[in-house]
């Protein structure tokens, strides 16, 4: 058996614009997907997914999702999970030469689904890396990142961008501009994340900024204003100033705001965060729902955001300075 966990992130700045080349600095946080591995001798693949913020689901079948059992949980969470972890095999597979491994996988994760945290890359992450291990092989983390990367290519029909998955491989904070990524030097960064319990399509949020960069010149200078914030973000970070951090976090919520992704929840708990005393919020990912995260100057956040209307969930999420781990 083994084990390997990898976290999930947030966007400290960047989302958006980094479909149009701009730099983009998303941040692990301390919230992790766990994936067990134990190969199997009859080359088949079972999967068993627990606190996926789900009922939790098992199926067994031969390497492709065709003929699942009847499961408990709505089928398109499950497809969703099922192709991932299929397409991660098949990814262990290629790099280990080895077509007919068969496996046990059984997943835990504290990141909700489709929120924006990059749960689909934190249990990408660690399922390639402990299915290479089982096996005897042990990937270099860009690898790791590549082959994390190819999986939601494809399970996404080409629509993923490198930053959950680099990410999640390597930890901390991280900046992202076209297939340049680096990892970046970080302070202690003390986050809080409001959930309201539902997500945006990412897909037409993204066709939406497209659109609207078409028709409106603003939303062109939009795009290329949130690339200077997030120039200027990474040096404040490497100086470790939070107040700027906080302050630079509210210009680039209020130009996603600008672009037509926040949504009422997202801008109630912004503002819910900001009033609790945080040094800044901004929501995190696609928009249109989902998560935001605020940087915590005081305790008082993460209660005020508890009991704002439409908050669902309100957590605590330090940055994760390790990407993978390697448990067992
Ligand atoms: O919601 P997430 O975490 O999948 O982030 C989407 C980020 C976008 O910039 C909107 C799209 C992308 O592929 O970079």
């Amino acid at each position: 058996m083994t084990v390997s966990s990898a976290p999930g992130k947030v966007y400290l700045f960047g989302e958006h614009a980094v479909v149009y080349g701009e730099p983009a600095v998303p941040c692990a946080i301390e919230l992790r997907a766990r994936v067990e591995v134990t190969e199997r001798s009859d080359g088949k693949l079972r999967v068993h997914a627990e606190d996926l913020s789900l009922d939790g689901f098992t199926v067994e079948y031969g390497g492709s999702t065709a003929g699942r059992p009847d499961v408990n949980v709505s089928e398109s969470l499950v497809s969703a999970a099922m192709g991932y972890v299929d397409e991660a095999i098949g990814q262990v597979r290629d790099v280990t030469d080895t077509d007919d491994a068969g496996f046990d996988v059984t997943i835990e994760s504290d990141i909700p689904l489709g929120a924006g945290l990059g749960s689909s890359a934190a249990v990408v992450v660690a399922a390639i890396d402990a299915a290479t291990r089982e096996l005897g092989v042990t990937l270099e983390t860009d690898e790791l990142a590549e082959r994390a990367y190819r999986t939601e290519h494809n399970v996404q029909d080409g629509q993923a961008s490198r930053a959950d998955t680099f990410c999640s491989a390597t930890g901390g904070a991280v900046r992202v501009e076209g297939d340049d990524r680096r990892s970046l030097e970080a302070p202690d960064l003390p986050f809080v994340i409001g959930f309201d319990g539902g997500a945006g399509d990412t897909g037409e949020l993204v066709s939406g900024v497209r659109q609207l960069r078409e028709e409106y010149d603003f939303a062109s200078d939009t795009v290329a204003a949130i690339g200077d914030i997030v120039r200027q973000g990474e040096r404040v970070l490497e100086d470790g100033d939070l107040e700027e951090l906080g302050r630079l976090m509210n210009f680039n919520h209020g130009l996603l705001s600008a672009l037509g992704v926040s949504s009422r929840s997202l801008e109630t708990m912004v503002w819910s965060a900001r009033d609790a005393g945080a040094y800044g919020a901004k929501l995190t990912g696609a928009g249109g729902g989902g998560c935001i995260v605020a940087l915590d100057a005081t305790p008082e956040t993460e209660t005020a955001l508890s009991f704002t209307p439409g908050c669902e969930e309100a957590f605590r999420a330090e940055l994760a300075e390790a990407g993978v781990k390697r448990l067992e």
